[in-house]
């Protein structure tokens, strides 16, 4: 059963009055902004300090733990025009209140995956229905719990990367499974509807195979659909072109899509810095007309060397080249053409599970696994632990890390800027710093700090308002 910590309940009350991000949802095949009705696409990176080997529960620290390092990050990630960043590996135990409240407040969206590479903590793909049990879904459930509450959350991958290879037919039928318990755990335990969705491997022919089966409509279990389609591609590396990297082929394979598709992963790096000469195409028409934009492969430095920063152990950061790269193909983006909508995507539907033709030796069974007696139970009764309830104020702005540019030089002046109710971040906006502004019109230095300030993150818990609002916010939980 869901429990509440008095100090987290305050801050969700707070909420109500506080700033936040608009939730996105689904609308045929795009993302939108919720209450606007605009079309949002990712501007996005993933985001992995430590890598995926640095995933430790029970050590109390994940991506998101760390306030202090929260808000180092995302005021480097709100100057170079991110709004979206994905998370890999969470631990739903840790209260992510503080992290969770500092994206929000630069205007960033999240989608987190509800696995990690523990045993029990994620489909086996080679024997799926062996970890489709009652432990690993309680995890999964514990994610959504830990998650819900915060309106920049944007969707959960259900599964990455499972559908590798043919040898196992029967994968698909489990991640539709995985899929229908999660979207019936939100339906059940959410106060909105959050997308659930699917991040594939690049691998021909498995990956139109994948992508019909999870997005097909089938009449006797709607709820294991997907409700959009992430693809991890690296076709685009030094200076290919549209035709060279096959972006030619996704336009065309996806173009009829009745799920938001997006790069939920990208940045080739075969060739060093990387200039992403891909982003211009991933953000303009007929690209952007089938696809919602896209992650890049990854904010921090790690042994694979795809980072866009580096971290060093004693919380400084070094920006790349990679970096300044990424934020001028940012500034290049046509913002007004990102948030029309296409009405002929928004009007689609889903196949029907029965007019899809299998070209690999993945199954074309929709005999979706049935489930078990204890996860029903979860379902109806919700799992196990203590959960935030919403966001709290972020009060403290000052980048207290040292963060240097590519030439050695100290970057100044870097702030978060707390962005006004219904607002997400978008490139060349509410930059900060001696260098981010778009096109220097302005220097952005209103406010230099001491980037040596010995801030730590605090979030204020001494305001308790209890508005009619927030008793309103209160009692629709
Ligand atoms: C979440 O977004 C909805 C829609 O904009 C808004 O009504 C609600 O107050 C927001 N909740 C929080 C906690 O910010
Ligand atoms: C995984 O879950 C199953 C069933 O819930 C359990 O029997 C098994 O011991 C678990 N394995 C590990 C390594 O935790
Ligand atoms: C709208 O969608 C159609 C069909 O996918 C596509 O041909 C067209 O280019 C899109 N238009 C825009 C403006 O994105
Ligand atoms: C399907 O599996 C069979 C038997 O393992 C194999 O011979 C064949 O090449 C596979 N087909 C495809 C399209 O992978
Ligand atoms: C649902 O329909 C599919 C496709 O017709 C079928 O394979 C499956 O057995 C059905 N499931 C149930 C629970 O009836
Ligand atoms: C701005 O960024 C460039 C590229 O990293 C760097 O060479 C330059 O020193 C920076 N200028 C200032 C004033 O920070
Ligand atoms: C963020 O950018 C938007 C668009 O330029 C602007 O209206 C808003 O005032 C900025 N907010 C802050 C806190 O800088
Ligand atoms: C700023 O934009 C103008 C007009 O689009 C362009 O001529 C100029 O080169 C740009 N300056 C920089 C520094 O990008
Ligand atoms: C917390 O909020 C109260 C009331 O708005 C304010 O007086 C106080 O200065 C804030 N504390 C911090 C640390 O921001």
């Amino acid at each position: 059963m869901v429990q509440l910590k008095s100090a987290v309940a305050v801050g969700a009350l707070l909420a109500s009055t506080a700033y936040a991000v608009t939730p996105v949802a689904v609308h045929g095949s795009d993302f939108v902004n919720a209450v606007s009705g605009a079309r949002f696409q990712m501007i996005g990176v993933a985001y992995q300090p430590g890598g995926s080997s640095g995933f430790n529960p029970g050590s109390g620290v994940d991506p998101l733990s760390d306030g202090s390092v929260c808000l180092r990050d995302a005021i480097l990630m709100q100057r170079a025009g991110i709004n979206t960043v994905r998370i890999y590996n969470l631990d739903p135990s840790i209260d992510h209140t503080q992290c969770m409240s500092i994206f929000n407040a630069a205007g960033i969206y999240l989608v987190l995956d509800v696995n990690s590479p523990l045993p029990n903590e994620s489909l086996n793909r080679v024997a799926p229905w062996e970890s489709y049990n009652e432990d690993y879904m309680k995890r999964v459930f514990q994610i959504v719990e830990a998650f819900k509450n915060f309106n920049n959350t944007l969707g959960f991958f259900a599964a990455n990367e499972v559908i590798n290879e043919d040898s196992v037919p029967a994968t698909p039928q489990y991640i539709r499974a995985v899929t229908r318990d999660v979207k019936d755990y939100i339906a059940k335990h959410a106060s909105r509807t959050i997308p659930v969705g699917y991040s594939a491997a690049d691998v021909r022919p498995l990956l139109m195979d994948t992508f019909n089966y999870l997005g097909c409509d089938l009449a006797n279990d709607t709820q294991s659909k997907m409700d959009f389609f992430g693809l991890n591609s690296y076709s685009w590396c030094g200076d290919a072109t549209y035709t060279t990297s096959g972006y030619d082929v996704l336009v065309n394979d996806f173009a009829d899509t009745a799920v938001p598709v997006f790069f939920s992963e990208y940045g080739c790096n075969n060739v060093k810095p990387r200039t992403f000469s891909e982003v211009p195409t991933i953000y303009s028409t007929p690209f952007s007309g089938v696809f919602s934009g896209g992650l890049v492969y990854e904010y921090s430095e790690e042994p694979n060397e795809y980072g866009l920063v580096v971290i060093n152990s004693d919380g400084s950061v070094d920006l790349k080249v990679d970096y300044v790269n990424l934020i001028d193909q940012y500034n290049k983006i046509d913002l007004t053409a990102l948030t029309a909508a296409n009405g002929s995507a928004t009007g689609r539907t889903a196949p029907s599970c029965g007019s899809i033709q299998m070209t690999s030796n993945l199954t074309n069974s929709f005999a979706v696994p049935a489930r078990l007696s204890q996860i029903q139970d979860m379902i109806d009764n919700g799992v196990d632990g203590t959960f935030p309830k919403g966001f709290a104020q972020v009060t403290n702005t000052n980048e207290a890390a040292t963060v240097k540019n590519p030439d050695g030089s100290t970057l100044t002046g870097l702030q978060l800027r707390i962005l006004a109710n219904d607002q997400s971040n978008l490139p060349g906006e509410n930059t900060s710093g001696t260098n981010g502004t778009r096109n220097s019109t302005a220097t952005g230095t209103n406010a230099p700090q001491s980037t040596n300030a010995a801030t730590s993150f605090q979030v204020n818990f001494s305001t308790f308002v209890l508005g009619a609002l927030a008793l309103a916010f209160w009692a629709q939980l």
